[in-house]
C-alpha cells in the first residue's frame, strides 16, 4: 500500500528517541509524504484523535528495563482502534568496542505493544531497533564524544536505509532474531515494571550545587519531581528518563549510589532482626505469591521512607557531603552527562 502520509508519535528523554523521528521524517520529506512529528509529551494522552487511516504510524521511545516506558506503553495502550500500518521503533543502549557497534537489549518492548496494537486492529510493518549511545549513566560511565557521534552517524545512516525500504513497501523484522534473548529477560522487564522503576526513581537528589532554577521540575516530561523543603524531590512518579541530569546547567543532579547501598544494608539488618524476633508473625502468611508480592513492596516502602529522611537530612552539611562523594556520578571518570547531538529536519 502507497504511503499516503506518516504521523511519528516519540518520546525522548535525552534526545535520541527525538533524533530518529527527526530521520523518519527527513527521509519521508525527499519523498514528499506530508509528515507529522509528535512529542507524546506534550499530547493529550487520555484523548488521542484518530489517525488519517491511510497514514503510517510510528511510534518511537527508549527502551526502559527491557520495555518501551510507562509513559510510551500507557500512550499505545490508550491509542484508538484503527487498521493502519505501523512501524514500531526503539532506542536502545549501543556501545562502542573498536569499531563494532554492540546492541542493547529490547526485551518485550516490541512483542508486547505490536499485542496490543494487533488486538485494536493495526497491522504491523516493522520492528527497528536503533543502537544509540546509552544515556544511563546511574549504572556505567557517560560515553565519550568520539563514541557519541559515531553512534549517532552511522545509526542515521542505518535508520536512513531502513526507512527507503518501508517506503517502498518492504517489512523490516530482523529483530525478531533476539526473540530468545528477549523472551529470556522477560521476567526481569516484569520486575522493572512493577518494582524497579520505582525503587530506581529514589536514587537522584540535587545537591547543594543546586541553585533552585527549577529546570528539572518544569521539564520533567512525567511530572516526577516536585518542590519540596525548596529543593527538587524525585516522587515514585519520575520514569528515570534522565531528562533533568541531562539539562541541569549546574550539574547538580546526581544518583545516590552510596545512599541505595546503605538503605539495602540497613534493611537486611532490620528484616534480619524482625524476622529472628517475630519469625512466628512470617508464618502467618503461607502463601508464597503473597509474600512474593509483599517483600518487595515493604522494600519500597522502606526506601521511600529513608528518602524523604534522608532529603531533609541532606540540609546538613556533613550529610549532603556524604551524599555526594558517594555517588559515582559526582566524579569525572564517571559523570559525563549525555545529551543527544542536536539534529534538525532537512
Ligand atoms: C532507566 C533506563 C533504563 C534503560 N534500559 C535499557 C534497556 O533495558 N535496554 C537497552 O538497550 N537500553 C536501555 N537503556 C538505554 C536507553 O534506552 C538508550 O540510551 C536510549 O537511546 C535513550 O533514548 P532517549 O535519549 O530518547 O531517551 C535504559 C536507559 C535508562 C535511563
Amino acid at each position: 500500500m502507497q504511503i499516503k502520509s506518516i504521523i511519528i508519535y516519540y518520546f525522548s528523554g535525552t534526545g535520541n528517541s527525538k533524533n530518529v523521528a527527526l530521520w523518519v521524517s527527513n527521509v519521508a520529506l525527499k519523498h514528499n509524504i506530508p509528515t507529522q512529528i509528535i512529542n507524546i509529551t506534550n499530547a493529550n494522552r487520555a484523548l488521542v484523535e484518530p489517525p488519517a487511516s491511510d497514514a503510517l504510524i510510528v511510534f518511537a521511545s527508549p527502551v526502559h528495563g527491557f520495555n518501551y516506558p510507562p509513559i510510551m506503553l500507557h500512550f499505545i495502550m490508550r491509542f484508538p482502534k484503527g487498521k493502519n500500518n505501523i512501524l514500531l521503533m526503539n532506542t536502545r543502549a549501543g556501545m562502542l568496542i573498536g569499531k563494532f557497534i554492540t546492541p542493547g537489549l529490547t526485551g518485550i518492548a516490541f512483542y508486547l505493544s505490536s499485542i496490543m496494537l494487533k488486538l485494536k486492529g493495526y497491522s504491523i510493518v516493522g520492528m527497528i531497533p536503533v543502537d544509540l549511545p546509552s544515556n544511563w549513566i546511574s549504572v556505567h560511565p557517560g560515553l565519550n564524544e568520539r563514541t557519541v557521534k559515531y553512534l549517532h552517524e552511522k545509526n542515521k545512516e542505518k535508520v536512513s536505509s531502513y526507512m527507503e525500504k518501508i517506503i517502498a513497501g518492504k517489512t523490516n523484522f530482523k529483530s525478531v532474531r533476539e526473540i530468545i534473548q528477549d523472551i529470556l529477560i522477560s521476567p526481569i522487564a516484569l520486575l522493572y515494571y512493577f518494582i524497579g522503576r520505582f525503587a530506581i526513581s529514589k536514587t537522584y537528589y540535587a545537591s547543594s550545587d543546586c541553585n533552585g532554577c527549577d529546570i528539572c521540575i518544569k521539564s520533567c516530561p512525567v511530572k516526577g519531581i516536585i518542590k519540596l523543603d525548596n529543593r527538587p524531590f524525585w516522587t515514585f512518579n519520575c520514569e528515570s528518563c534522565m531528562k533533568c541530569m541531562s539539562n541541569c546547567p549546574k550539574k547538580a543532579i546526581e544518583t545516590g549510589h552510596g545512599f541505595v547501598f546503605g538503605v539495602i544494608i540497613f534493611y537486611s539488618l532490620i528484616i534480619g532482626l524482625f524476622y529472628r524476633y517475630f519469625s512466628s508473625f512470617f508464618s502467618i502468611i503461607e502463601n508464597e505469591t503473597i509474600i512474593f508480592f509483599i517483600k518487595p513492596l515493604v522494600f519500597l516502602i522502606f526506601l521511600g521512607i529513608c528518602y524523604c529522611i534522608i532529603h531533609y537530612l541532606m540540609r546538613l552539611r556533613a550529610i549532603e557531603r556524604f551524599m555526594v562523594y558517594t555517588s559515582l556520578t559526582k566524579y569525572k571518570f564517571w559523570g559525563r552527562r549525555y545529551k543527544a547531538l542536536t539534529e534538525k529536519l532537512d
